[in-house]
């Protein structure tokens, strides 16, 4: 089949293949498991990718491997589904009713009691389950931190991971790893997978060309990444989203590839996928970016949607602003390239013309002479939604500032730089004063709003804080300002 053909939403269920027709394409694969394939060991909790009561296991082919990743199915649309195996629940046990490991090691360790949330747990266990080698306390604690449950506590839930990992010997998914692999490949003729049903249309097209031209057909369309934003449209505000087209499966936008100067990361890599390369050259970039969300979203979202969605708290773009990043954006087959900080235009609107599309972010790579350091501060540690989040990047010409870039979030109706405090601060010399003197300009960048997560006092008082910590941090290394990062250093020791 031509790739510019299209062809029905092809997937595993299990080891069995589906294929997909006359489905409304805003259909959750939540409401698929439970309402079409009556699947219902799936729970639905809060419908917005918040509790994993609906984490079910997606299986894709990687290279000559078979990768396994938990999603949330409340937000996930079921033509993303194409070419995947999706894992629920039911599919764990062996058919001689024989408990996987990790639902045998939850049994023994007593970690289920009303059980509501206990399938999606199961499931974050099983992606953890296939990932090599054993898992340190971090590793368990980012792997379960996007499952609440509400009466069992977490203690055994982590002991049933730890035990199971010991157990560690190859499941009777890997040894069918090579089977399933084939039946995926299978199912991939290289054409465009569609959906359309109640009369709305989805169309996944494979090449960077097929996206351009089809937004060219269809300029309103909604544009879908990892859905983890634009999920919630339909779950949360019940909007009917037609046509959508995914960039998901364009294989240009799924690269990330790095020379001299930038790391391009293209529109379609989840953050799961960028976060060895951005851990390699910025490390402070990515410990923030492992409190983005949960694992369940890190496995879908991209960076590309942080940035396409124009928010004003969007985690990524006040470290990717700092560092100078720019944005490649592509309308028909015509790109454009700018600064980051200048695609961000006022609240909810950003230099994007309809039917362009982002490309890639060309991100800086680490220079030794600059230092980046980036502090989100929200009220819970995991799982949170940013009241504030500062990004810093300083370079020094032994004690003078040569150039100093601050970006924050959560402070203006767009990620947005400190201009004027950054003019207070370059060409002179870094040190206390300068420093204080500086924190009270903040307040001439800055009018933040207060809202549910912060008042305005408040993020104005913790980005002046924020300030004074950057400059502990880069004289001062003796003082204690990671807490919590030493005590993650201390479970990988453990
Ligand atoms: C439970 C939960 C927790 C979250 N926690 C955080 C958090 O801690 N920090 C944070 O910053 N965000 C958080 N988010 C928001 C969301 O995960 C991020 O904004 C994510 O990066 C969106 O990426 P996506 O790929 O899922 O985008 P999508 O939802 O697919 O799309 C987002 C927007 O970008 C547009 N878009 C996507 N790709 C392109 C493209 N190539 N060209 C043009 N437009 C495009 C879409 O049309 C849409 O407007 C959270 C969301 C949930 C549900
Ligand atoms: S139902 Fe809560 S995360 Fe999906
Ligand atoms: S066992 Fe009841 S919510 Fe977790």
């Amino acid at each position: 089949m031509r790739k510019d053909q299209a062809r029905p939403v092809r997937f595993l269920l299990g080891d069995e293949p589906r294929e997909l027709s006359g489905l409304d394409p805003n259909m959750t694969v939540l409401s698929y498991l439970r309402r079409v394939e009556r699947r219902v060991g799936t729970k639905e909790g809060c419908g917005e990718g918040d509790c994993g009561a609906c984490t079910v296991v997606l299986g894709e082919v990687e290279g000559d491997r078979l990768r396994y990743r938990a999603v949330n199915s409340c937000i996930q649309f079921v033509g993303t589904l194409d070419g995947k195996q999706l894992l629920t629940v039911e599919d764990l046990a062996a058919p001689d009713g024989d408990l996987h490991p990790c639902q045998q090691a939850l049994v023994d360790c007593h970690g289920s009691q009303c059980g509501f949330c206990t399938p999606g747990f199961v499931m974050s266990l099983f992606a953890l389950y296939q990932e090599p080698g054993p898992a340190d306390r971090n590793r368990i604690d980012d792997a379960l931190a996007g499952n609440l449950c509400r009466c069992t506590g977490y203690g055994p839930i982590a002991a049933a991971a730890k035990t199971m990992k010991a157990i560690g010997k190859p499941d009777r998914f890997a040894r069918h790893a090579k089977q399933t692999i084939a039946a995926l490949r299978k199912l991939d003729d290289g054409a465009m997978p569609q959906l359309e049903g109640d009369g709305r249309r989805y169309f996944a097209p494979r090449s960077v060309n097929a996206l351009g031209q089809l937004l060219m057909q269809h300029p309103g369309a909604t544009i879908l990444a990892g859905g983890t934003d634009a999920g919630l449209w339909v779950t949360k505000q019940l909007r009917q989203l037609d046509p959508v087209i995914s960039v998901g499966e364009v294989a240009e936008l799924k690269t990330i590839t790095v020379n001299d100067r930038w790391i391009e990361i293209g529109a379609a890599v989840t953050y799961a996928d960028a976060m060895a390369t951005i851990e390699a050259h910025h490390p402070d970039m990515a410990a923030m970016m492992r409190r983005l969300g949960s694992e369940q979203i890190r496995n879908a979202g991209t960076i590309g949607g942080n940035i396409a969605n124009g928010s004003p708290i969007g985690d990524s773009p006040p470290p990717l602003i700092a560092l100078g990043s720019r944005v490649v954006l592509r309308r028909g087959d015509r790109y454009r390239e700018l600064a980051l900080e200048d695609f961000f235009l006022d609240y909810g609107k950003q230099d994007r013309q309809s039917a362009e599309f982002l490309v890639a972010v060309r991100v800086p790579v680490a220079d030794p002479k600059r230092i980046l350091r980036c502090y989100k501060v929200a009220k819970r540690f995991d799982q949170d939604i940013t009241a504030a989040l500062g990004a810093f990047v300083l370079t020094l010409d032994g004690s003078m500032v040569e150039d100093i870039r601050i970006c924050f979030g959560g402070m203006a109706p767009v990620p947005k730089r400190a201009r004027q405090t950054e003019a207070a601060l370059n060409g002179k010399e870094w040190n206390r004063d300068n420093v204080e003197a500086a924190c009270w300009i903040i307040s001439e960048d800055y009018t933040p709003i207060t809202d549910m997560r912060a008042s305005a006092r408040y993020r104005l008082r913790v980005a002046q804080n924020l300030l004074r910590k950057f400059f502990i941090e880069t004289t001062e290394p003796t003082i204690r300002t990671r807490i919590l990062a030493e005590r993650r250093a201390a479970h990988a020791r453990a």
